[in-house]
């Protein structure tokens, strides 16, 4: 049988590992190598627990650190461990320092690269997430692309004749792990992280995340979020991830309309974005997640998944105060018509028809 290591390390590549190991795991062995790039509990351990994910065979504990530092550590490890498994194959997902590590140590050991969530281009090159992409898919053996406009965006590189169309896994993690909740009943208990000031979900809520660095590395950034928050007309969830944690610390009692809570686990957020009457995020992930939940988001990115602007479902705003009020107002009741563009819930069996090809197809 022939080995895959899938290398994880943040949040969202748990959740897309996930639904893809159930089936790769029917035909190959799978070795799991998570970095350690996210450790707390609620950022790593919940998703492995609650999505049923095997156990990492092996966790690196990089942790936290400087872009350089940590994807240094990281290649510096993952060596010693590809070397030692000698994969036919590694797995990679999206475009954290994690999967920029990956691919660097596995070319460099002519190990086959797969790559999920390939052909995403912003043009917007001071993001580390860009960087980590375009390294990436130019190392890949197989780039697989979510939607056609990723393809396409792989075709101008050159990339074409190992590039492919396959769906979002994240949508179907979304449609097999929304039937595992009971959305008439929701018994998510919310873990309150400063105050417990109650929010009647019956009544309506928005629910909100912020972790990019240009929008909480400066704190006037994040003031404006939270005080654009802080007027809105329904009460706001807001999962704060760790690195924001200090400064809301310091200031939740300004935001009396804000229910500051700890990072949401995958079921946890597959519920409150459903039941959601609007969005507000930085998370790339989750303003795809709104747009096929069909809630409408405002997103603070300078660049993200355009496809879910179609229908007037987000809009992409800067984090200026005035901009995000008005994003959140206009749409708030005025909903558009949805339109899926990420597949049909069936990427994962694409995903793995093609890797079963560039193994045992004669070429
Ligand atoms: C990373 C990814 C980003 C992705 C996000 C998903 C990169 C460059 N960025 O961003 O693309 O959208 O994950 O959540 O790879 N921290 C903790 N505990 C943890 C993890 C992080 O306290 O378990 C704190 C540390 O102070 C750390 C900071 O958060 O320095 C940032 O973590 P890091 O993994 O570097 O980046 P994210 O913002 O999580």
């Amino acid at each position: 049988m022939k080995k895959i290591m899938t290398i994880v390390g943040a949040r969202p590549q748990f959740i897309k590992a996930g639904i893809v190991s159930k089936m790769l795991r029917n035909s190959y062995e799978e070795v799991i190598v998570h970095t350690g790039q996210h450790y707390d509990k609620n950022m790593s351990d919940i998703f492995f627990n609650e999505m049923d994910i095997p156990k990492p065979n092996y966790n690196l504990g990089i942790g936290s650190g400087s872009h350089a530092q940590q994807t240094a550590k990281m290649i510096s490890e993952l060596e010693h461990v590809i070397v030692k498994e000698n994969p036919d194959g590694v797995l990679l997902f999206g475009d954290t320092n994690s999967t920029l590590a990956a691919a660097i140590v596995a070319a460099k050991l002519l190990i086959p690269i797969f790559h999920v969530e390939a052909g995403v281009r912003t043009g917007i090159f001071d993001m580390p997430e860009e960087q980590n992409r375009i390294v990436t898919d130019h190392l890949s053996s197989i780039c697989f692309a979510a939607t056609i406009d990723d393809y396409d965006n792989l075709k101008k590189e050159n990339l074409k004749d190992k590039s492919i169309v396959c769906g979002d896994v994240m949508y179907d993690a979304l449609l097999f792990y929304s039937k595992k909740i009971d959305f008439e009943k929701g018994d998510y208990k919310l873990n309150p992280l400063f105050h417990s000031k109650f929010i009647d979900i019956k009544k309506g809520y928005i629910l909100a995340t912020s972790h990019r660095p240009e929008n909480t590395d400066d704190k006037k950034n994040l003031m404006e979020i939270l005080k654009a928050l802080n007027e809105m007309r329904y009460p706001v969830i807001f999962a704060v991830h760790p690195r924001i944690k200090n400064i809301v610390k310091e200031s939740y009692l300004e935001f009396q309309n804000i229910y500051f809570v700890e990072p949401l686990s995958y079921y946890e957020t597959l519920y409150y974005t459903k039941m959601a009457k609007f969005i507000v995020t930085d998370s790339g992930g989750l303003h795809k997640e709104a747009y096929l939940h069909g809630v409408p988001c405002t997103t603070i990115l300078r660049g993200g998944w355009q496809q879910t602007v179609n229908g007037n479902w987000n809009e992409f705003v800067r984090p200026i105060k005035k901009d995000i009020i008005q994003s959140v107002e206009k749409r708030i009741i005025d909903k558009g018509v949805k339109r899926c563009q990420f597949g049909d819930g069936n990427s994962c069996a694409k995903i793995l028809e093609e890797i079963n090809k560039f193994f045992y197809e004669v070429k």
